[in-house]
């Protein structure tokens, strides 16, 4: 959970005199999301840190895993009171649970005075309009799948901030049996490339050098819009327009990971060493039930293939351990592809049911205890492997990027995605410098600058 705030003394007090709270569950794309209500509610509202001062308070929901309802509820439990203090407060719970509940929230959270879906937000300067001007509480959810999305320009990063995310699409078509973003984003949807090119060109006019495209499906880009370019091309434009940013992406689906894709790596000189390519389990009878469309024996072609466009690549992966059906010999599966694949980093998860998907109606659940068990033996190996790989960059020198600057040392990154922290002058913060990798630890490395 994060607020988000923006450096007060940037927004005229004259124009804008309310102050707006915003509290945001879950993924970047939500981060994303939050600053865009923020940037298009800049002309009516300032942001505050603090929930107690403020007129408006927008609560970003996520609900791909965990009890994101009862996470919602016992927050919006909190805020009740700052209402009942001030009874002009405004409260709004936007997102993906916002969408899933609708208006059965005002039945838990009567105060609330509206509820709207992701794709509600673009609307968010006319709702809260309404509701300045006396309008009734309001439920925005409808999923329309010929929706465009709306250029607005380009969320502001914090001031010095180095890296960002741009949404180049939104949605999901794949249906995969555990998840619930389908449901709550609708249908894949682009945004127009030329949006996409003109939000990067003011984040770099900022000063932000790495760039990471954001979509639950990246390698869909363009599919829809015939005319227009596809992910590949988008790469390839952003590539020659900007030729000093690194550019990564996420998050991509191995069925869809051509090979025009993996040679992007190999041809594109923006294009970092990195790639997050969620496996989420290494038997094929789950990844056939979880309606993952390849095969674990797909999945590792696609590796040998990165790796060999791109030997020194990073790749991470999200897992899903107790998943409906997932026996002891399945789970021996998923253990095996770690050894197999060795990634840099892999985010595992316990299966967790959502309301309205197949696999909800799935038998054969896993138990709790076997699933905690499960996630506990995954981790501790994937700690050993990840922690092996860090270690390959031991006694090199690496390019990295300086991201910020604190108590005298610095935190940079490398193209490969892993973090380096070393002795250094917040002076650096936005340059590429020459480290020494003396030592790996855990999910960063230990360096020191090369003169
Ligand atoms: N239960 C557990 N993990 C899930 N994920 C998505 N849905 C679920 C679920 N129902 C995980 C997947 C996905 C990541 C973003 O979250 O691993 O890649
Ligand atoms: Fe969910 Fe699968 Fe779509 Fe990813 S690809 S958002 S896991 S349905």
């Amino acid at each position: 959970m994060k607020s988000l705030v923006r450096e007060k003394d940037e927004i005229s007090e004259k124009s804008a005199p309310r102050r707006l709270h915003i509290v945001t569950f879950g993924c970047q794309m939500n981060e994303y999301d939050s600053q865009r209500m923020a940037q298009m509610l800049m002309g009516r509202y300032c942001l505050t840190p603090f929930p107690e001062e403020a007129d408006l308070i927008i609560v970003n929901t996520c609900s791909i895993r965990e009890k994101a309802e009862h996470k919602l509820y016992s927050l919006l439990g909190r805020l009740k009171g700052l209402k009942k203090r001030n009874p002009a407060l405004k409260i709004g719970v936007a997102g993906c649970v916002a969408q899933q509940l609708g208006e059965m929230l005002f039945v838990k959270a009567p105060y609330v005075d509206f509820v709207m879906g992701p794709q509600g937000l673009y609307d968010i300067v006319n709702i809260v309009k309404g509701l300045d001007e006396g309008g009734e509480r309001l439920v925005r959810v409808d999923l329309d799948n010929d929706f465009d999305i709306p250029h607005v320009e380009a969320p502001l990063p914090k001031k010095g901030e180095v890296r960002a995310f741009v949404t180049i699409m939104q949605g999901c078509d794949n249906f995969c049996t555990y998840c619930i973003v389908p449901f709550v984003r609708g249908r894949e949807i682009s945004r127009p490339s030329e949006d996409i090119l003109r939000e990067i060109g003011s984040l770099v006019d900022q000063g932000v050098r790495d760039i990471t495209l954001l979509g639950q499906n990246v390698n869909s880009y363009g599919k829809k819009s015939p005319k227009g370019v596809d992910f590949p091309g988008l790469l390839k434009e952003i590539d020659s327009a900007f030729p000093d940013i690194r550019l990564r992406f996420t998050t991509s689906h191995p069925k869809d990971l051509s090979n025009e894709l993996i040679e992007c790596f190999g041809r594109l000189e923006t294009l970092c060493e990195h790639l997050h390519l969620p496996v989420q389990s290494g038997s094929d009878k789950i990844l056939k039930r979880m309606n993952r469309r390849y095969s674990r024996a797909q999945y590792l072609q696609k590796v040998e293939k990165l790796r060999s466009v791109c030997p020194d690549i990073t790749i991470t992966t999200d897992l899903i351990v107790g998943f409906p059906g997932e026996t002891e010999e399945d789970f021996r599966q998923t253990m095996s592809l770690l050894e197999e694949v060795r990634f840099d980093q892999a985010f595992a998860f316990k299966y967790s049911e959502r309301p309205g998907t197949a696999a909800a109606r799935f038998q054969e659940k896993v138990p709790e205890d076997v699933k905690s068990r499960r996630l506990t033996e995954l981790l501790k190996i994937q700690n050993r492997i990840g922690l092996e790989q860090y270690r390959r960059f031991e006694n090199r020198i690496c390019e990295v990027l300086v991201e910020s600057f604190r108590d005298s040392g610095i935190t940079a990154r490398t193209r490969g995605n892993h973090v380096v922290n070393m002795e250094g002058a917040g002076g650096l913060v936005g340059q590429l410098i020459n480290v020494y990798i003396e030592r790996a630890c855990h999910h960063s490395l230990i360096g020191r600058i090369v003169h």
